[in-house]
C-alpha cells in the first residue's frame, strides 16, 4: 500500500527558477482550463516556461491542455498564467496537482482566477454558457491539506468566503462589458475520470450544485491555505448526465470549448483590465 500521505515537493527550486526567469512580480495568477486557452493569444508574453522544466511541476496529460507557465501581461496587467493543469484522475497526488498553486503563492501571487470546463446541472444552463463560481462542494473524496502541515500556515483553513466578492465583481463587470450572459453558482468537484451517472447528477442538484467538474477545488483550497483571494469561472461545455437526453463525450466538451474560446478569452482579458483598475 502507498503511504497515507505523499511527500510535498520541495518548492525552493521551482521558486528560484521563477525568480530568475523574470523581473515581473505579478499579483494575479490565472489557471486556464479547457475553453480558456485562447487567452494566451491575447497576452504579451515575456517568458514561457514548460512545466516539465520546472522542478516539482506535474506532467500534464490530457489532449487540449498544453502545460506551460507564462509570465507577461494581459490587458496591460502583469499576470502569471498556468496554461494547462494536472488532474487528480491522472493518478497524481493532491500535493502534486496543487504544487503549481503553492509555487505561485511563494512567488508573491495574491489573487488567483481559476477556470475550468464543467457540466451544467442547474436547469436552464446551456452548453457555451459561463458561470462565476460563488462556492464549491469538495466531493473528490480527499483533501489537498491532508497530511503534515507546512510551518506557518493554518492547520484548519476557513472556507466561509472562499470565492472573493471583489474579484467576482470583476468577472461580472467583464461579462457585462463583453455582452456575455453570466450565471453564478456552486461548483461540485468529483475525482473523475468517468462522467457522472444520472443518479449522481440528481443527487448533486439536490445538494445545491449548479455545475460539476474534475478540477479547481484542490487549487481553491490550497490558495485559501496561503491566504490568496480566489475567483472562478466555469465554461459549461455540456449538460450534465441524464439531463440533456443524450450521452456525454469528451468530444462534446472539446467542441463547445472550441466554439466559445473567443468569448472566454475576452472574458479573461476584460477581467484583467477591470482588475487592474479596481482590485
Ligand atoms: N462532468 C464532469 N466533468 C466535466 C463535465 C461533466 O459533465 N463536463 C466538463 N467537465
Amino acid at each position: 500500500m502507498a503511504a497515507n500521505h505523499h511527500k510535498v515537493p520541495d518548492g525552493k527550486k521551482a521558486l528560484n527558477l521563477l525568480k530568475k526567469s523574470t523581473r515581473l512580480r505579478p499579483r494575479l495568477a490565472i489557471i486556464l482550463g479547457s475553453g480558456f486557452h485562447q487567452a494566451v493569444a491575447e497576452m504579451t508574453i515575456e517568458k514561457e516556461i514548460p512545466y516539465h522544466t520546472i522542478p516539482g511541476f506535474p506532467p500534464v496529460g490530457v489532449a487540449g491542455h498544453s502545460g506551460r507557465l507564462l509570465l507577461g501581461k494581459l490587458a496591460g496587467v502583469e499576470v502569471l498564467v498556468l496554461s494547462g493543469r494536472a488532474h487528480f484522475y491522472e493518478g497524481h497526488s493532491m500535493e502534486e496537482i496543487t504544487f503549481p498553486m503553492r509555487t505561485a503563492a511563494a512567488f508573491g501571487i495574491r489573487d488567483v482566477l481559476l477556470t475550468n470546463a464543467a457540466g451544467g446541472i442547474r436547469r436552464g444552463f446551456k452548453p457555451g454558457d459561463f458561470m462565476a463560481i460563488t462556492d464549491h462542494i469538495n466531493f473528490m473524496g480527499t483533501n489537498p491539506l491532508r497530511g503534515p502541515n507546512p510551518p506557518g500556515l493554518p492547520r484548519f483553513v476557513e472556507m466561509t468566503h472562499t470565492y472573493d466578492v471583489q474579484l467576482t465583481r470583476c468577472i461580472t463587470q467583464s461579462a457585462q462589458t463583453c455582452g456575455i450572459k453570466l450565471h453564478k453558482g456552486v461548483y461540485i468537484a468529483v475525482s473523475g475520470p468517468c462522467y457522472e451517472t444520472p443518479a449522481e447528477i440528481r443527487a448533486f442538484g439536490k445538494m445545491g450544485a449548479d455545475a460539476v467538474g474534475m478540477s479547481t477545488v484542490p487549487e481553491a483550497i490550497v490558495a485559501r491555505h496561503h491566504g490568496l483571494r480566489v475567483a472562478g469561472i466555469s465554461c459549461i461545455t455540456n449538460i450534465a448526465a441524464g439531463l440533456g437526453g443524450g450521452t456525454l463525450s469528451h468530444n462534446e466538451v472539446l467542441e463547445t470549448a472550441e466554439r466559445v474560446k473567443y468569448s472566454a478569452a475576452g472574458l479573461l482579458q476584460h477581467f484583467c483590465s477591470i482588475y487592474g483598475k479596481t482590485a
